[in-house]
C-alpha cells in the first residue's frame, strides 16, 4: 500500500523544521494578540462555493467533494478563511468583542496536478483579523508575515502588493477590462469566454498562455480605485515603508479567490520554480456579510507551509534536534528492570530519558546513545549493581561522575538539571 498521488508522509526525520516554524509562528502571533482556532476539515460544499467563488479554479476543478450517506454535499477544506468566517458567524463572535484575531495551522486539500511545492494535501499557517477597517491592520499582517519569514532566515523574498478596490470602484474597473478584452475575446480559452459573462475579473488569474497574451497591457485595478480605496492603499504603503518592509506594487496580482477587496498580496520566491507563492492574503470586507453575518471588515493571509519548509531546506536551514537528557545503557535482565523503572520516573520529573531494551552489547548501546545525541549516559551492568555505584557520563565533556544506588533518581535529576 502506498500513499495516494499528491499525498505524502512527513517523517520524524523531517519534522524539526516544521516544528521550528510552528513554534516561531505561534509565538509571534500570540505576541500580536492572535489566538489559535481549530475548525473542522470537512464543511458543506456550499460554504466554499459561495465564498471562494463558483468560477474559481479551486471550486470548478480542485475540490474534494463527496455526497455523504444522507445526501449532503461535503468538501475537504481547500483553505481556511471560509471556515473561519463560518465559525465567526456561527458562534456570534462579533457580539463578544469587536475585534477578533485568529491563527490556525493545518492541512488543506486541493486536487491540483502534483509537482514540487504542490500537493493535494498541503499545510497552511493562516492568520485572520475581523472587525478592523483601518489600513494599519493590513500593514500589521504584512509586517507579521515579513517578520516571521526573516526570523526563519528567509531573506530576499519579494512581497507583491496590489489593491483590488471595493464594490464602489469595481464596476468601473470591470467595464474598463471588458472594453479592453472586447477585440481579444476570440483568443481567450473556453473557460475565460464563460468568465467574460459570469466573472470577468477571474480572467486576470487565468494561467493559459493565450489568455496571458490577450491580457498584455490590460487595465490595472490601481488605476480605477475610488478615493477611499486609494487613501487606504496609500496608508498601507507608507506605513510599510516606515517599518522598512520591502515590497513591490504588482498591478497584475489578483489572487485566485473571489472574496478579495482592497489590499491583496503574495510573497513570492524563485527557488521553487513555477510554484512561486510562499504566502498570500488580502482583505475580504464583504465575505462575513455575504455568508449571513453582520457587515464586518476582515483580512488575513495563509503561508504555504510545505513550500516554506522546502525553501528553508534549499537554504540548508539547520535545526539542531535536541536529544534526550539521559540515555540509560543497561546490560542484563536486572539492569533492564532498573533502567525501565528509572527512565519512567525521571521522565515524570522533567528529565527526558530514553533507554534501549533490545539486550544489545555495550558497544551497540553506546553507539545508539551517540546517534540519538544524548547529553548524559548512565551505564548499568551486574558489576555496577553489585557495587551499588553507577557511572554517569557527560557526553560533551566526557567527564564521569559516580552515583550511589540509594536515592539515585533524585541525585541523577539534580546532576542533570545542573
Ligand atoms: P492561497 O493563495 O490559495 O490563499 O493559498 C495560500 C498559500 O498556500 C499559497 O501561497 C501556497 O504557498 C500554498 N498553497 C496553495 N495551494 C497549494 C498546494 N496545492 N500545495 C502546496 N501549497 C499550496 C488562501 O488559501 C487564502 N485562504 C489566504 C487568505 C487568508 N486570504 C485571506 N486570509
Amino acid at each position: 500500500m502506498q500513499t495516494i498521488r499528491g499525498f505524502r508522509d512527513i517523517l520524524p526525520e523531517q519534522i524539526a523544521l516544521w516544528q521550528k516554524v510552528e513554534q516561531e509562528a505561534a509565538a509571534l502571533f500570540e505576541s500580536f494578540g492572535y489566538r489559535e482556532i481549530r475548525i473542522p476539515i470537512v464543511e458543506k460544499t456550499a460554504l466554499f462555493a459561495r465564498s471562494i467563488g463558483e468560477t474559481t479554479d479551486i471550486v470548478e476543478k480542485e475540490m474534494y467533494t463527496f455526497e455523504d450517506r444522507t445526501g449532503d454535499m461535503l468538501t475537504l477544506r481547500p483553505e481556511a478563511t471560509a471556515s473561519i468566517c463560518r465559525a465567526y458567524i456561527q458562534h456570534k463572535m462579533y457580539a463578544a468583542e469587536p475585534v477578533r484575531k485568529f491563527y490556525l495551522t493545518g492541512p488543506m486539500f486541493r486536487r491540483e496536478r502534483p509537482q514540487k511545492g504542490r500537493y493535494r494535501q498541503f499545510y497552511q499557517i493562516d492568520a485572520e483579523v475581523f472587525g478592523v477597517e483601518s489600513p494599519y491592520i493590513d500593514s500589521e499582517l504584512i509586517f507579521l508575515l515579513h517578520t516571521l519569514l526573516r526570523r526563519l532566515g528567509l531573506e530576499g523574498l519579494s512581497a507583491h502588493i496590489n489593491s483590488l478596490g471595493c464594490p464602489v470602484c469595481r464596476p468601473d474597473f470591470q467595464k474598463a477590462l471588458l472594453d479592453f478584452l472586447g477585440e481579444r475575446k476570440d483568443n481567450l480559452c473556453e473557460n475565460c469566454k464563460r468568465r467574460l459573462v459570469k466573472n470577468p475579473l477571474r480572467i486576470l488569474d487565468c494561467k493559459v498562455e493565450t489568455c496571458r497574451q490577450a491580457l498584455e497591457g490590460s487595465p490595472a485595478t490601481v488605476d480605477h480605485l475610488c478615493p477611499d480605496c486609494r487613501t487606504h492603499f496609500e496608508t498601507v504603503k507608507t506605513s510599510l515603508e516606515k517599518l522598512g518592509v520591502d515590497f513591490m506594487i504588482d498591478d497584475t496580482l489578483v489572487r485566485g479567490l473571489d472574496y478579495y477587496t482592497r489590499t491583496a498580496w503574495e510573497v513570492q520566491t524563485t527557488t521553487l520554480g513555477a510554484q512561486s507563492a510562499v504566502a498570500g492574503g488580502g482583505r475580504y470586507d464583504r465575505l462575513v456579510e455575504e455568508l449571513g453575518g453582520p457587515s464586518t471588515p476582515a483580512i488575513g493571509f495563509a503561508i504555504g507551509f510545505d513550500r516554506l519548509v522546502e525553501v528553508m531546506e534549499q537554504l540548508d536551514t539547520q535545526v539542531c534536534e535536541k536529544g534526550p537528557d539521559l540515555f540509560i545503557v543497561s546490560l542484563g535482565a536486572d539492569a533492564q528492570a532498573y533502567a525501565f523503572e528509572w527512565s519512567c520516573r525521571l521522565n515524570t520529573m522533567g528529565i527526558r530519558t530514553d533507554s534501549d531494551f533490545r539486550g544489545k552489547s555495550m558497544k551497540a548501546l553506546m553507539k545508539r546513545a551517540n546517534k540519538v545525541n544524548a547529553a548524559f549516559v548512565l551505564i548499568i551492568g551486574d558489576n555496577e549493581l553489585a557495587q551499588k555505584k553507577l557511572v554517569l557520563r557527560n557526553m560533551a565533556t566526557k567527564e564521569q561522575t559516580e552515583i550511589g544506588l540509594d536515592n539515585l533518581v533524585n541525585d541523577l535529576a539534580q546532576l542533570i538539571k545542573n
